[in-house]
């Protein structure tokens, strides 16, 4: 069967625009989300379209700031630190990938981590690890374990979350959340030994790799719950693109539990968990 992740994340925007309501009624307080892009990638500018939309749709305040790719290091930094001191501003978020010519760490770090919606800043990578509360967590994690929950339950303690990929995005941030949740947890990846033998072992399996199709039928576990983080565009017999996930869903989708479908399962989470770390944001902020 099938995560419905269009739906869960609609269900998490309705319940935040509630929320966005109150906090306006009773702080006088709309929670406001600054993008910043750089430069003219059409992927990038699709993606920012959206969360300027959805942003506005639970009542949020969406500020945009267009940058030319040529825009100098110095100038970025001088704006974050600008937005930084900005008390209106509650989330900043910078569009990846920048310009080859701009350093992504440095301008990462140059982010309040208080108001780094994306829960990229080492601050908040540290913040996860220990377990602290004040942290705000990556969202594509975020949206993993939500979606994970959504068909097994709240009490995820003891199953074997197996995950497939270690960037500092997905990988290792999603591994730190289902031990919060009391997973036993590997973090796997493309050079590991005996992939499939490990993938077998999963309750929940996560593939956040970055190959299409890559995690076949019998590495997976029967009734296991899938979570494909994967996008990735192929050239189908017919000559045309279909997006696809790091998954061979059609074989897969038999054999487990649950599945979260590529497009329409993790994608949709993502910017819901935006504007909860924005509204989380916000709501820290004031008190
Ligand atoms: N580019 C693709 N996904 C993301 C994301 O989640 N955050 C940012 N800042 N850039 C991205």
């Amino acid at each position: 069967m099938n995560i419905d992740g269009k739906l869960i994340a609609k269900e998490l925007r309705e319940k935040l625009t509630v929320e966005v309501a109150e906090l306006k009624a009773k702080h006088g307080v709309q929670p406001l989300l600054t993008v910043i892009i750089v430069g003219d990638d059409p992927a990038s500018h699709i993606y920012v379209k959206n969360k300027v939309k959805q942003t506005q749709e639970v009542g949020m305040i969406s500020n945009e700031i267009l940058l030319p790719a040529n825009t100098t290091e110095q100038y970025l930094l001088q704006q974050l630190e600008q937005l930084n001191n900005d008390t209106s501003v509650h989330g900043i978020l910078v569009q990846l990938p920048l310009p080859k010519h701009l350093n992504e760490s440095a301008v990462i770090s140059a982010i309040n981590p208080d108001k780094d919606v994306d829960g990229f800043h080492a601050v908040n990578s540290g913040r996860l690890f220990n377990g602290e509360s004040n942290a705000l967590v990556p969202c594509t994690p975020q949206g993993c374990v939500l979606l994970a929950k959504h068909h097994i339950g709240e009490d995820l303690t003891g199953l074997h979350a197996v995950i497939i990929g270690r960037s500092n995005i997905v990988g290792k941030p999603v591994a730190m959340l289902f031990l919060q949740e009391n997973c036993t947890i590997t973090i796997a990846h493309s050079k590991t030994k005996n992939l499939d033998e490990v993938c077998k072992q999963a309750d929940i399996l996560v593939a956040a790799v970055g190959i299409a199709q890559f995690v076949k039928a019998d590495w997976v576990k029967k009734g296991a719950t899938v979570i494909d983080v994967g996008i990735n565009r192929i050239i189908t017999e017919d000559g045309k693109t279909r997006l696809v996930g790091d998954v061979d869903y059609d074989n897969v989708v038999t054999k487990c539990g649950a599945i979260t479908p590529v497009p329409g399962g993790v994608g949709p989470m993502t910017i819901a968990c935006l504007l909860k770390n924005t509204l989380v944001a916000t709501k820290r902020y004031l008190t």
